[in-house]
């Protein structure tokens, strides 16, 4: 039985002191012992968040990494800065990383192997825009993003990945995936996984779905066979978060 995870993105908002305020404010509403929460947090709020959400079940995470060591990477975060102040997941080539910055399947790849080798769970995600959905390749697409994300990731780290399904159609326009478009490609993907490595594999991955989830669609959503949690971007930054991590109560 695989242990749902639900994770908020908070993309660029609130400052290190709102992060503060905000972790309290949600900290009792986010109990759930049959759920892994992860709060990931702009760089800058990193250290305060840790401390914040010390001796609580948050788990605090990264919006994304650099995949050298260290060098002339300007404005870049490696690896090991993560690691040293105790981050645990890091999410990986969001379609607002790949839009706005250049962010391609390789360097994707390049991200969750150097992941990998830094003990930090990444949380990849994935997902078609509405062109693409209309021209009906969704999956074909998919399939493509996972393929290159996976390249030389061996199966044992692969079980412990977490992959983000997000329609680009439904981050942050209100316009969630039905529950059947997201399991099929929920689905889709955890049949991916099985022809790169096995079906053990692709029965340890966990599959999120994220796009506009909120406190109403959360529980028919993560009721899914596929669907394992969610990847929550504006509803995280509020107490319905909470409503969101206890879908099953
Ligand atoms: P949203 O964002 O929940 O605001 O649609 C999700 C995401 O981009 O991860």
């Amino acid at each position: 039985m695989r242990k749902k995870i639900i994770a908020g993105n908070w993309k660029m908002n609130k400052t290190p002191s709102e992060t503060v305020t905000l972790i309290n404010e949600l900290k009792p509403l986010v109990v759930n012992e049959d759920v892994d929460v992860v709060f990931c947090v702009p760089a800058i709020s990193l250290t305060t968040a840790i401390e914040a959400a010390k001796g609580t079940n948050i788990n605090i995470g990264a919006e994304n990494m650099h995949f050298e060591e260290s060098g002339a990477y300007t404005g870049e975060i490696a690896p090991n800065m993560l690691t040293d102040i105790g981050v645990k997941y890091v999410i990986i080539g969001h379609s607002e990383r790949r839009e706005y910055f250049a962010e391609t399947d390789e360097t994707v790849n390049k991200k969750v192997l150097k992941a990998f080798e830094h003990g930090i769970t990444p949380i990849i995600c994935c997902g078609e825009s509405l062109t693409q959905r209309e021209q009906g390749v969704t999956i074909d697409f998919i399939r493509q993003q996972i393929k290159v994300a996976f390249l030389n990731v061996t199966s044992a780290q692969a079980k412990t990945a977490v992959i983000a399904y997000e329609p680009i159609w439904a981050i942050g326009t209100g316009k969630v995936a039905t529950t059947e478009q997201a399991q099929e490609v929920c689905k889709a993907i955890r049949e991916c996984i099985a022809e790169i490595y096995d079906t053990d594999t692709a029965e340890a991955i966990r599959i999120q779905y994220g796009g506009s989830v909120s406190a109403d669609s959360a529980p028919e959503l993560f009721a899914q066979a596929d669907i394992d949690g969610g990847l929550v971007g504006g509803a995280s930054l509020k107490p319905d978060f909470g409503k969101i991590v206890n879908y099953n109560k």
